[in-house]
């Protein structure tokens, strides 16, 4: 059987968790167009991990739950301080940071389904603090104790800044949260179930997931959105950035997708929350660069806006360092990725899929000794 190149088009496994139809992205048949405008990303996390949207009562449970998870092992932010902070890209820390988070749980191989909800939960709480105490470390500031009257949104935003964010801020990043928790079998979820499958703990799997996520081709793109707005600099200089990098055949970050064709439908919403937030700060430019990039790219290359796109200004318009961005998509991705680490736990069967070889033929083994 022939080969598909990056297994394009390929139907893997099946789920209940998120589905893209026409261009349509549904989170357990819900549009995310209604998540994103009604529903609170604690919300969103429920109901991927549930089959349906928590009620009141439900939900403020989940969120005392997930708040009681927030703080992290003190040993965990000793090691952090061991590692060379300013030396490394912030997502190789996650990846080290949430590997070791594992040795600090007692049930990190306990396989009943009870200890990996527990762990899942752990695990959501627990991302968003990793990553402000890195982050604060490598300021040479202190570590923020999370406070668990306030939601992951509000948390994160509080533990990163040491200061309460605004009703506008936290809103903001709560939308960005629920627009980036799942995406059916994405690269690094679909890494997270590999890893998984072999029936190799939770921890592994999230592991596995941040280290697909990390690409430039994947996560990685939205810092480079922004390195790229950055060295752009002004509306005026986008034309021929953009012409120069299309002649020289390189890739505009940011835009393309493997699966939609005809846009995606996260990024209208990080674009008005783009074009909002820049007027808020007094730095419209980065919405109107972004515009006029997206201009261009789709009338040169009928290429449009991914979720990584508008995504980097909105960050930035939040005051979130550009470096990490990416870590900042984990901090909502991982609720995806737990959701499909649980259903693959739950009807699992080893992923190991065949090559079709291109190698040289059959050939006959000479002895080292008798080798020209
Ligand atoms: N800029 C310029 N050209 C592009 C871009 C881009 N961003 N994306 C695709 N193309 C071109 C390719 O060069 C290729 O052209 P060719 O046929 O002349 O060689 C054609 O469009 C098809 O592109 P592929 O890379 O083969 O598409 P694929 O489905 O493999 O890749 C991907 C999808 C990786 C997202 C790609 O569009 C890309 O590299 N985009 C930039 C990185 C990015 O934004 N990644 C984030 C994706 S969203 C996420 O993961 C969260």
């Amino acid at each position: 059987m022939p080969a598909t190149k990056g297994l394009e088009g390929v139907v893997a496994a099946t789920s209940a968790i998120s589905s893209i139809v026409n261009s349509v992205l549904r989170y357990k048949g819900y549009n995310i167009d209604d998540l994103a405008n009604y529903a609170t990303f604690e919300e969103v996390v429920y109901l991927l991990w549930n089959d349906k949207l928590p009620n009141k009562e439900e939900l403020a449970a989940f969120k005392k739950e997930l708040a009681s998870e927030y703080a992290i092992p003190n040993e965990l932010i000793e090691q952090i301080k061991s590692y060379p902070l300013k030396n490394v890209h912030p997502m190789a820390i996650l990846r080290t940071a949430v590997s070791a988070l594992g040795l600090f749980d007692s049930e990190a191989d306990d396989m009943s389904d009870e200890a990996n909800k527990r762990k899942a939960l752990r695990l959501q709480a627990k991302v968003p603090t990793i990553v402000a105490a890195f982050t604060r470390l490598r300021d040479g500031k202190e570590v923020v104790a999370p406070r668990q009257d306030l939601g992951v949104a509000a948390n994160f935003l509080y533990m990163l800044f040491d200061r309460e964010p605004n009703e506008v801020e936290v809103k903001a990043f709560d939308k960005a949260l629920i627009l980036h928790a799942d995406h059916e079998f994405n690269a690094s979820t679909f890494t997270a179930r590999v890893a998984v499958g072999t029936l190799s703990d939770i921890y592994s799997g999230i592991t596995a997931a941040i280290c697909a996520l990390k690409g430039p081709l994947h996560g990685g793109a939205n810092e480079r959105v922004m390195k790229m707005l950055s060295e752009i600099g002004s509306v005026d200089n986008v034309e021929a950035y953009i012409n120069d990098k299309l002649e020289k055949k390189e890739k505009i970050m940011g835009f393309g997708h493997r699966v939609y064709k005809t846009g995606d439908p996260r990024a209208k919403h990080l674009k008005e929350m783009s074009r909002q937030l820049t007027q808020i700060t007094g730095e419209p430019k980065w919405y109107e660069m972004s515009e006029k990039i997206e201009e261009l790219v789709s009338s040169k290359k009928g290429l449009l806006p991914n979720v990584d796109f508008y995504s980097a200004s909105v960050y930035h318009s939040l005051g979130i360092p550009h470096d990490i961005f990416t870590p900042v998509f984990a901090v909502s991705r991982v609720s995806g990725w737990l959701a499909h680490i649980l259903e693959q736990y739950s009807d699992n069967r080893l992923i190991r899929p065949r090559a079709e070889y291109v190698g040289p033929e059959a050939r006959e083994y000479v002895k080292l000794e008798d080798r020209n």
